[in-house]
């Protein structure tokens, strides 16, 4: 998947607020442990704090009623992400769902970021419908992305313990620095061109994948053991 035209992997970055997945991937970058380059910052809105974390000229919004319907705002999103010509399109919190035409140009090279263990939680509101359940278990996953929201291949997970008397935000604070890990980790694969997307299957190193690739305490991803 990654262009030979010499160069680092080059990665877009979709986001609608404040970027704390966009900022993990940048601190990665510069530190070494991750080989892209982000190409630029797009947002559905203008105001978002994770246009900040890039410089003006990398820097793409814009304000979605501003446009006729759906199809001419997400026309005009990838447009401006195919003029940044990346690899890897990665949606990291951004709240708006993406049309099938912008679904199917980025296809195979579209990857988001979900605060849940999917299949379970696809939607809003993910840390207290796992509390609500009563899971033992929460997490989050890396996905190839369809049409469908959330539905898309997953290519990775990780999972915390539910403690007793979590609340979600509790949840949600716990998970964020293990969700940066799993992003970093999954978008290593990525741009390393180990990483595609075949029929609706994730495969890697050519091979299929037939369960989530689990990340550990190590910050690395792995084969999900199954006890
Ligand atoms: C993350 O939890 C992501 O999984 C979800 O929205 C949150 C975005 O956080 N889709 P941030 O904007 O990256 O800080």
């Amino acid at each position: 998947m990654t262009r030979a035209t010499g160069g680092k992997p080059r990665l877009a970055v979709l986001a609608s607020g404040r970027g704390s997945n966009l900022q993990a991937v940048l601190d990665a970058i510069a530190a070494g442990h991750l080989q892209a380059e982000v190409t630029g910052v797009f947002s559905d809105r203008p105001g978002a704090p994770a246009l900040e974390r890039v410089p003006p000229t990398l820097r793409w919004s814009a304000r979605p009623r501003a446009y006729p319907d759906r199809a001419a705002f997400d026309a005009a999103l990838a447009a401006a992400v195919e003029a940044s010509r990346p690899d890897w399109v990665f949606c990291a919190g951004y709240m708006r769902i993406l049309g099938d035409a912008f679904v199917r140009q980025f296809d195979g090279r579209l990857l988001n970021v979900h605060p849940s263990l999917l299949p379970r939680y696809k939607g809003l509101h993910t840390h207290a419908r796992a509390l609500e359940a009563g899971d033992a278990e929460h997490g989050a996953s890396v996905h190839f992305v369809v049409p469908e929201l959330d539905a898309g291949a997953v290519v990775s997970q990780v999972r915390i313990p539910v403690l007793p008397g979590d609340a979600p935000e509790t949840l949600a604070a716990r998970l964020l620095p293990r969700e940066h890990a799993l992003v970093v980790a999954t978008l290593g694969l990525a741009t390393a061109g180990r990483l595609a997307e075949q029929g609706g299957q994730v495969r890697l190193d050519g091979q299929t994948l037939f369960s989530p690739l689990a990340l550990d305490s190590a910050g690395s991803l792995r084969p999900e053991s199954r006890s």
